[in-house]
């Protein structure tokens, strides 16, 4: 039926979407080696489904050409599981997201285009979201942070202090200028016989140390940069050297050299966040990515907002690691601003917000 909209005075097919009382977005993630659908109605999220893919743990390492693969045979099972969780049907849907960049190319294509058919079957407007921007925004799913609100971002490709002025008025004041904070964990982990993804390893096992016991350098750079290949070398070196004295040192020690390791990187991260936060003025903060699940960093954050009297956000578990939820919730926020993309969206490794 033609519509006539009151605001722009036109007959308009975003218009009738807008107008109709619930905006429910089928959302995509498919940046790495997590297949994820979600469905929110109205920034409520109403189903978040997550395919891993375990076969990577015995490479050490996501593979991508694996991992395009089983995106391939996760998209359809984990889009009807979404909507089918969510009571949700295709012609109640309002707009299809999908993650646009950055990520492993032959993973994004995968989801992608799986948006694209699908928008174009069911005459639907495409949203394309940016990964980065979207694990920031995930702290809006459950939480309302007033702006300017500082996010700390660590994930295993990337380190970021974002400064958020609105939803979608972010900036990037700090970085990495070497491996992400993910990545050291990971490397650490790998260094230890730890199985991929190493991460989650490292934090179980230093929960049971001494971060004390063993000191590894702090780098020290230029106003809220990062660096952490420093920290990846000194514990290879040390590793190598403590095992020449003792083959089984790693076995004995390993608790200690997790927390040892952990706390350090904790250490730099904190320093600069704080760092940021008394710099640009800012007393909500929050941390988000792969890396915001690790139990000593959630507990820094925890203690650093009592010291500074800041309101913290530390997100769910769900919503730390890669999931399509915080590609709805940014969707969600493009689709009142009627930020939408075309058919000819392709998807990009690396990209600028
Ligand atoms: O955000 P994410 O799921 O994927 C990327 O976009 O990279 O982050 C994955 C990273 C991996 O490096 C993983 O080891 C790390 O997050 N990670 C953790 C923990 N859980 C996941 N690192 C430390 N402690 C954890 N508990
Ligand atoms: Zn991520």
């Amino acid at each position: 039926m033609p519509y006539y909209c009151p605001v722009f005075g036109i007959l308009d097919d975003f218009c009738r979407r807008l107008m109709k009382s619930t905006i429910n977005i089928l959302a995509i993630e498919s940046s790495c080696d997590e297949t994820s659908a979600a469905v929110i109605a109205d920034g409520r999220v109403l189903s978040n489904q997550i395919a891993t893919q375990a076969m990577h743990e015995r490479f050490g390492g996501v593979v991508p050409e694996m991992a395009s693969r089983a995106h391939m045979q996760n998209i359809v099972p984990v889009v009807h599981a979404a909507l089918t969780d969510a009571g949700v049907s295709k012609e109640e849907l309002s707009a299809v997201a999908f993650t646009q960049a950055p990520g492993l190319i032959g993973s994004l294509m995968v989801g992608v285009c799986f948006a694209k058919g699908f928008a174009q079957a069911r005459q639907l407007p495409l949203i394309s979201v940016h990964h980065m921007q979207a694990h920031v925004l995930a702290h809006f799913i459950d939480a309302k942070p007033e702006f300017p609100f500082l996010c700390l971002t660590v994930s295993g490709g990337h380190t970021q202090i974002v400064l958020c002025r609105d939803f979608l008025d972010m900036e990037v004041v700090g970085t990495t200028i070497d491996d992400a904070a993910g990545e050291a964990f990971d490397k650490v982990a790998k260094m230890l016989g730890l199985p991929y993804p190493g991460g989650p390893r490292v934090d179980k096992n230093a929960q049971l140390g001494d971060p004390l016991r063993f000191r590894f350098p702090m780098s020290e750079m230029k106003d809220y940069q990062y660096s952490f290949s420093g920290i990846k070398t000194s514990v290879l070196y040390f590793i190598r050297d403590e095992v020449k004295k003792d083959p089984d040192f790693v076995t004995k020690n390993i608790n200690d050299i997790c927390a040892s390791v952990q706390y350090t990187i904790i250490k730099m991260l904190m320093a600069k966040l704080t760092k940021a936060a008394h710099a640009l003025k800012v007393r909500h903060i929050g941390i988000a990515g792969g890396v915001s699940a690790n139990s000593g960093l959630r507990n820094a954050l925890l203690e650093a907002g009592k010291k500074h009297g800041w309101q913290v956000y530390i997100p769910k578990f769900e919503y730390c690691t890669d999931n399509a939820a915080m590609i709805g919730i940014t969707a969600h926020y493009k689709f009142l601003k009627g930020d939408f993309c075309g058919l000819d969206a392709v998807p990009s490794a690396r990209a600028a917000w």
